[in-house]
């Protein structure tokens, strides 16, 4: 291993692949920010217990792949492997759901730490941008949370990504379920870890990949025919509000999602470019997890998307994001007059909000020339010691090569009206 090499299953963000990834978070961002969803931030560990009752002690999120540790001090924390459970609990903290503004609408962007098998597209540090909805229960909150991914993927210039949908069901209908499937589950040949896996969380059980196993499910019960009748009319008029939004989607009954706090609503949206790591972003509602962390009765839906698979769909479908050249304008001095009179003139474009770079380290003509094509800029300002004694600096187009001597007095005028 170099010395240099990032720890196992991460990757830095470095330029110029990472302006994408900026560009990514804000295009997901924009809808939501539009749509009443306020920022918030949290800490990027949590107390243990949170994600363990959070996201469940049965997931593999919380049992194999959390990235748990004790401090010197003796408190029990953990990299946060999600966001939902932390931004509810910062809700309730600061009493967000008291002010008698219901539903709180909140955006976040930040890294999440799982320890999984690294392969692409599943990472040991990843970036979500997710959204949640805490304290109503409106069929027209889910659509809203949809279509607002929906629409983010599609400014991305996203088509090959499919919605699909389910319903969980709720406390009352969830449990009858559960217990004519694991009737049914145990009746099947199955290995010793699947057994198991039927006493603590059989809904997974259908979401094993293996084709032995898919084969033994045909004919397992399906949720959708125990569905109580308040989320059957619920998830009905999830549905038609989606559909009335011109959003496609499949429905999937066999949508189960790796956290343990879902009922009703659940969806993912998948890419078909991924391989095998194809869901981009998923979510649903989360009525009982409040009360799980020992809050008030808080029904809530949420998202989050990916933001290194979004990228990897967009490689994927060829999509080039239209991202401007950070640099608009570059100085070149050359001689010590003109690398103060220049470094004056970076700093008033600047504070003018032209973007600016300067060729610094004495570089001579040549080589400060290449830097300037090199950082996209559309302008150089060269300047040397007869141009100075003139009051002149030369403003020179780096696509047309033609070059203007322009008065030392209007060099950001004349940027701007160059720029256009
Ligand atoms: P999740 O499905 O576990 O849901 O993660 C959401 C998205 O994060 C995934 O679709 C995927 O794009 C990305 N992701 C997850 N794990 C990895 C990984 N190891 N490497 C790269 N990308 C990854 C949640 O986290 C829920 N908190 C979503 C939610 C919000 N539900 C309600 N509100």
């Amino acid at each position: 291993m170099s010395t240099f090499q990032a720890p196992k299953g991460t990757y830095d963000l470095i330029p110029p692949n990472s302006a994408t990834y900026l560009a990514v978070r804000e295009a997901i961002a924009a809808p939501l920010r539009n749509s009443g969803y306020g920022y918030i931030e949290t800490p990027g560990f949590e107390n243990v217990e949170l994600f363990a009752r959070g996201v469940g002690e049965s997931t593999d999120i919380v049992t194999k792949e959390m990235y748990a540790f004790e401090t010197k001090g003796g408190d029990k924390l953990a990299l946060r492997p999600e966001g939902t459970a932390s931004v509810l609990r910062a809700a309730l903290e600061a009493n967000l759901h008291k002010g008698g503004n219901l539903p709180v609408k909140l955006w976040y962007s930040g890294s999440y730490y799982r320890y999984e098998r690294p392969q692409k597209g599943r990472y040991r540090h990843f970036s979500q941008v997710g959204a949640e909805a805490i304290g109503a229960e409106d069929p027209a909150l889910d659509a809203e949370l949809i279509i607002l991914a929906h629409q983010a993927y599609r400014s991305l210039g996203l088509r090959d990504f499919r919605i699909l949908l389910n319903s969980l069901g709720d406390k009352e209908c969830r449990p009858v379920y559960r217990a004519a499937l694991q009737d049914f589950l145990r009746g099947l040949e199955l290995d010793e870890d699947t057994r198991r896996r039927i006493e603590i969380n059989p809904l997974r059980v259908l979401d094993d990949k293996r084709e032995a196993v898919q084969e033994q499910l045909i004919g397992a019960p399906m949720l959708r025919d125990y569905l109580c009748e308040a989320c059957k009319t619920y998830h009905e008029q999830v549905r038609e509000l989606l559909t009335a939004a011109g959003v496609a989607f499949e429905d999937d009954p066999k949508l189960v999602r790796g956290l343990d706090y879902y009922t009703r609503t659940t969806f993912e949206f998948v890419h078909d470019g991924l391989g095998s790591q194809s869901a981009v972003g998923g979510g649903g509602r989360y009525d009982g997890l409040s009360e799980m962390i020992g809050g008030p009765e808080l029904p809530s839906v949420g998202w989050a998307l990916g933001v290194d698979r979004t990228v990897l769909a967009l490689e994927a479908e060829g999509v080039n994001l239209d991202i401007p050249a950070a640099t608009s304008v570059y100085a070149v001095p050359l001689g010590e007059e003109a690398r103060r009179v220049l470094f004056g003139k970076v700093t008033e474009l600047r504070q003018a909000g032209v973007a600016t770079d300067f060729a610094y380290g004495g570089k001579g003509l040549k080589n400060a020339m290449k830097s300037a094509n090199r950082s996209g800029a559309r302008l150089a300002l060269v300047a040397g010691e007869r141009d100075l004694a003139e009051g002149l600096v030369q403003l020179k187009d780096l696509q047309s090569g033609e070059q203007t001597p322009v008065v030392l007095d209007a060099v950001v005028e004349e940027v701007r009206r160059a720029l256009g």
